[in-house]
């Protein structure tokens, strides 16, 4: 039989893990050794209310099949007290779930600011404050491991929901982030879009689709990245459902320089448009350009083409 993925002796922290993806991170964490923080506020999808009866069932489940378990009622906005949780009921932290979510989609049009303020105190500043609280033991220990929960809305865009999408694609970053600060601690970051039948996604899709989505299936990519045999997947940005896994990157157009003088001119760049979008030469970078070669050789170049003339004066330009 092929060696199993273990946690002995590591406590995980999953955050929203009442139902949906969350539990089935802290069932499965359980069962392979590990001792499992089981933090959820109880409220419903759109954030309102809370009821400890969420994180309790869980723990209940997991100490009945002989694994252990801790129950959190705090909301993700007091990570602190979540992580404080873990220290005291086990003496450490090794690896932390940031996946609490709510939703509240409503067109843009019509977005109101309790919407927006919501979304960013769940998802954005939740998953800061459970990874702020957890950083100082993970650098200590020299071993950490963060999974963050993006959404392919946070990628990609979708209708309703400006502030789910704000909130997710902010996890890209902060996962980015995490990941280059953590390195030298061997703190590992990762950033997930999932996709899964759970309370959020029972309205949108029929059931026969949502049958094929079980979050028990995004849970084996996120036990490999969490592993500590892990030690140089970090940063990166995975797409994960319905048996599907793949990674996602970055791509840059090879790109148009131009010589910056008084020929740069927006006549200038629309002239060489096709350059700025064309990605038959791509790089795949994982950070910004080398902007110093880049202004050097920018200044080698001629004039740029288009005779149009511009100015920062304020001096409305005749029409030529
Ligand atoms: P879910 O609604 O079943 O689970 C979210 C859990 O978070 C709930 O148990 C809820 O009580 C808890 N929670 C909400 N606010 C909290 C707070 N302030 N503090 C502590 N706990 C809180 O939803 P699901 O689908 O399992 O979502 C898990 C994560 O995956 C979320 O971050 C969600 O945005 C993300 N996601 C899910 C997708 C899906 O297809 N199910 C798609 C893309 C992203």
């Amino acid at each position: 039989m092929a060696e199993q993925l273990r946690y002995d002796g590591q406590v995980v922290v999953v955050t929203g893990a009442g139902g949906g993806l969350g539990k089935a991170y802290a069932t499965f964490f359980a069962s392979r050794g590990a001792s499992v923080v089981v933090n959820d506020l109880g409220g419903s999808f759109k954030g309102e209310g809370n009821d400890s009866k969420a994180a309790d069932v869980v723990v209940n489940e997991i100490k009945a099949a002989g694994g252990k378990a801790v129950a959190n009622y705090n909301s993700v906005e007091d990570g602190d007290k979540i992580i404080e949780t873990a220290i005291k009921a086990f003496g450490r932290i090794d690896i932390l779930i940031n996946n609490a979510g709510i939703l509240r989609d409503v067109s843009f049009k019509n977005m109101k600011d309790v919407d927006w303020d919501l979304i960013m105190k769940v998802h954005v500043k939740g998953s800061y404050k459970c990874a702020r609280a957890a950083w100082p033991h993970f650098r200590k220990q020299k071993f950490g491991r963060v999974i963050n929960t993006a959404s392919a809305a946070g990628l990609f865009g979708n209708f309703g929901q400006a502030n789910y999408s704000a909130a997710k694609l902010a996890m890209v970053g902060f996962t980015e982030t995490l990941a280059k600060e953590g390195a030298k601690y061997n703190i590992i970051s990762n950033v997930i879009a999932p996709i899964a039948a759970s309370r959020m996604t029972e309205t949108v899709m029929p059931p026969d689709v949502l049958a094929l989505m079980r979050p028990e299936w995004v849970v084996p990519l996120v036990a490999v990245l969490v592993h500590k045999n892990n030690t140089s997947e970090s940063g990166s940005i995975f797409e994960v459902g319905g048996g599907h896994i793949a990674k996602l990157r970055w791509e840059r157009s090879s790109g148009l320089l131009l010589k910056c003088d008084d020929t740069y001119t927006p006549g200038a760049i629309l002239k060489k448009w096709n350059k700025v979008t064309d990605f038959s030469d791509p790089q795949y970078p994982s950070g910004p350009n080398d902007f110093l070669t880049l202004l050097e050789e920018s200044q080698k170049l001629g004039p740029n083409e288009q005779g149009e003339k511009i100015d920062f004066t304020g001096r409305v330009a005749l029409v030529t």
